[in-house]
């Protein structure tokens, strides 16, 4: 199996999921939105894709400028990931063409509680990748940081072990 991982981060949580997420999966290519081209997605048989919750949703351009000045607070201790200025999942999605057949899961960071009241990026991420043809080998999956916006205890290993998942899994969710 040939799986790419593509990943959206603000301060990198989301980032350190997708790679344990690409270990679990057994060594699948790990890539910024900006670095998930057309050749990269055809060459994958597994997409899995993932990013930030913000705003109970998928990050925009305007969420983004409040994750910047959340970072330049001071004692924050947080920092933005190397591919933060990058295009975002929506724009990539608008001009996504997924192969034929492809198979694909979402995934999303964000704080704890029930999605109801949290919100979840998954949830968008899966509805655009089945729009664009997309079959789903999982249900949406979220994992968690702190009030902080660090990654909780655990989640890490916890992204390595679905991704083992969603390599022995089956075409469909
Ligand atoms: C502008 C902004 C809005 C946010 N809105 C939500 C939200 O609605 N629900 C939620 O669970 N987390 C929210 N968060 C927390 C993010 O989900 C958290 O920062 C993110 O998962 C960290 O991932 P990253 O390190 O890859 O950017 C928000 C964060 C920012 C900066």
């Amino acid at each position: 199996m040939t799986a790419l991982v593509v990943y959206e981060s603000m301060f990198g949580n989301t980032h350190t999921v997708a790679e344990r997420i690409a270990r679990g999966l057994g060594g699948a290519t790990l890539v910024a939105v900006a670095e998930a081209t057309a050749e990269a997605i055809a060459a994958a048989d597994l997409v899995v894709v993932g990013g930030p919750t913000h705003v109970h949703g998928m990050v925009s351009d305007r969420t983004r400028e409040g994750a910047r000045q959340q970072a330049a607070e001071p004692g924050s201790g947080l920092t933005l990931d190397p591919d933060a200025e990058g295009p975002t999942l929506r724009d990539w999605f608008d001009g996504l063409a997924l192969p034929a057949e492809c198979r694909a899961a979402a995934f999303d960071t964000r704080v704890h509680g029930p999605a109801p009241l949290t919100g979840r990026a998954s949830r968008g991420i899966a509805k655009r990748l089945e729009r664009h043809g997309a079959t789903l080998v999982a249900p949406p999956e979220s994992f968690f940081v702190e009030r902080d916006n660090h990654l909780s205890e655990g989640e890490a290993d916890r992204a390595e072990a679905w991704g083992a998942s969603l390599a022995r899994s089956p075409a469909t969710a």
